[in-house]
């Protein structure tokens, strides 16, 4: 047998990768830092084992490899995977692409594509969504690198990727650090859905007093209709679920502090670095980070009281104002591709990026679809808000995201990324907006100079002549 691609890397994600390849008839090599992990995950394997062969070490797997080879490595892909490059470059030869399918830093990305570039070896970022399950069944993979190893990994990639309506969602999106960018953008959308589903589900249970085992009907109900998606499938089982070790409903007994990895917080830098400022994302991050100081809330709590008012709000408000919320989550996420592929002249393809999050991937829901055609049919400014298609659906959903915003925001609830959406959709819808406060300011104290509405040229105001 020849082996059609290497993985390195046994864990979790690469264990599920390597099962999913080898169950589509793909040839594989293994290996793993730890050798022991091979046997066991022959074991594991069989009877798929028949598709894969077992190496010692790196070497082992490298020399097995028929030239130009596709080594993946599913490691962690900070100091490690610079680390794992020191190693192999020399094993390896011109023509061979190394492929980083975990969650990267793009700017890392970019620097390993460039190092490999001087060996004419290739490094491609491929960014992988859809968690263990969709490794292992079909994930929604966004891939940046050169042209000659997407050819490469193509018929590899499209068998293992998950399918909407039979079209794999998986596609080669740019150069180097492409792959790894959308991913990271998809992050910070996933962050904001899920940051906002958590709003919606406190002010229900809260706010409404409404039984948690109605919340989680509302939400089975929810995921039947326009708000479709996995995270919303997934927290109608979260809210279903009890404890079996002290038949507490599992969300009550879950710790309300919020972990996070970091790719929330790059696509919140990168957006602001861009010139871009994702704010229904960074109000998802925002909210991880306050719900680790869990000592300050408590004594803040204590000090200034933490009451809140019922609210009175319907059920159909608050699907609305979800609807509504996601769609300015999308388009906040669009905008960041789109600064990001202006400045590193990648022609991000929206429409197709839509596509291939249509399945496999966290952000996955109906919308998507609706979402690719908008940018097919090229919206005006290329905004998804702009989009003629998702009009009915703003005009209806709007008046209910403000109606939600506003009652919450009285009743004392915190809403980071619900009210981001709605102060961004209002910036927005404004021709004329606040900055000429701004501009005045700044030059009242600075000399910065101003643009003004009826001259050409940059203009100074009055105060400089009184000084
Ligand atoms: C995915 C997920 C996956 C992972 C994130 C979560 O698309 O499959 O996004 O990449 O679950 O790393 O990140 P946090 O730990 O930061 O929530």
């Amino acid at each position: 047998m020849t082996a059609q691609i290497g993985i390195y890397g046994l864990g979790t994600m690469g264990s599920a990768l390597a099962l999913n390849m080898a169950e589509k008839g793909i040839q594989i090599a293994v290996a793993n830092r730890s050798a022991d992990a091979v046997p066991a995950f022959l074991d594991e394997a069989s009877p798929l084992a028949q598709n894969i062969t077992g190496h010692e070490n790196i070497a082992a797997l490298i020399q097995a490899l028929p030239t130009p080879r596709l080594l993946l490595a599913m490691i962690p892909s900070t100091a490690p995977m610079d680390a794992f490059l020191d190693d192999v470059i020399g094993l390896l030869q011109p023509g061979d692409t190394v492929i980083d399918a975990g969650n990267a830093d793009f700017h890392d990305t970019r620097a390993r594509a460039q190092r490999l570039a001087q060996h004419d070896m290739h490094f491609v970022g491929l960014g992988v969504s859809g968690g263990e399950d969709g490794a292992r069944h079909g994930p929604s993979m966004m891939m940046g690198g050169t042209t000659a190893s997407w050819e490469r990994l193509q018929p590899i990639l499209e068998p293992i990727a998950a399918r909407h309506q039979g079209d794999p969602c998986v596609a080669h999106l740019g150069s180097d650090g492409a792959g790894h960018f959308v991913k990271t953008v998809h992050n910070g959308i996933e962050y904001a859905e899920m940051q906002m589903i958590a709003e919606i589900c406190e002010l229900l249970r809260h706010g409404m007093s409404m039984p948690l085992p109605d919340v989680a009907d509302l939400f089975g109900r929810w995921s039947q209709g326009a708000l479709a998606s996995y995270l919303v499938e997934i927290t109608e089982t979260l809210l279903r679920a009890r404890d079996p070790a002290t038949g507490q409903p599992m969300v009550d007994v879950i710790l309300d502090s919020a972990g996070q990895k970091g790719t929330g917080r790059w696509t919140v830098i990168e957006a602001v670095r861009l010139g871009q400022s994702a704010t229904m994302i960074e109000g998802a991050v925002a909210g991880r980070a306050w719900s680790a100081e869990r000592p300050v809330r408590a004594a803040a709590e204590a000090a200034v009281g933490g009451e809140r008012q019922p609210l009175d709000l319907s059920p159909e408000t608050l699907e609305q104002a979800l609807l509504a919320a996601r769609l300015l989550g999308y388009a906040q996420g669009f905008r960041i591709l789109d600064a990001a592929s202006e400045e590193f002249a990648w022609r991000l393809p929206k429409p197709r990026i839509a596509e291939i999050w249509r399945a496999g991937c966290i952000i996955r829901s109906a919308m998507l679809d609706d979402i690719s055609a908008a940018f097919r049919a090229g919206p005006p400014h290329g905004q998804l808000l702009l989009a003629p298609a998702f009009g009915p659906l703003l005009a209806n959903a709007i008046p209910h995201l403000r109606q939600v915003v506003s009652a919450a925001t009285a009743g004392g609830y915190a809403i980071p990324s619900l009210a981001s959406a709605l102060t961004w959709y209002d910036s927005m819808r404004q021709s004329r907006g606040t900055a000429a406060i701004i501009q005045g300011q700044r030059d009242i104290f600075g000399r910065h100079g101003f643009a003004r509405i009826d001259m050409e040229g940059a203009h100074h105001g009055p105060w400089w002549d009184e000084r």
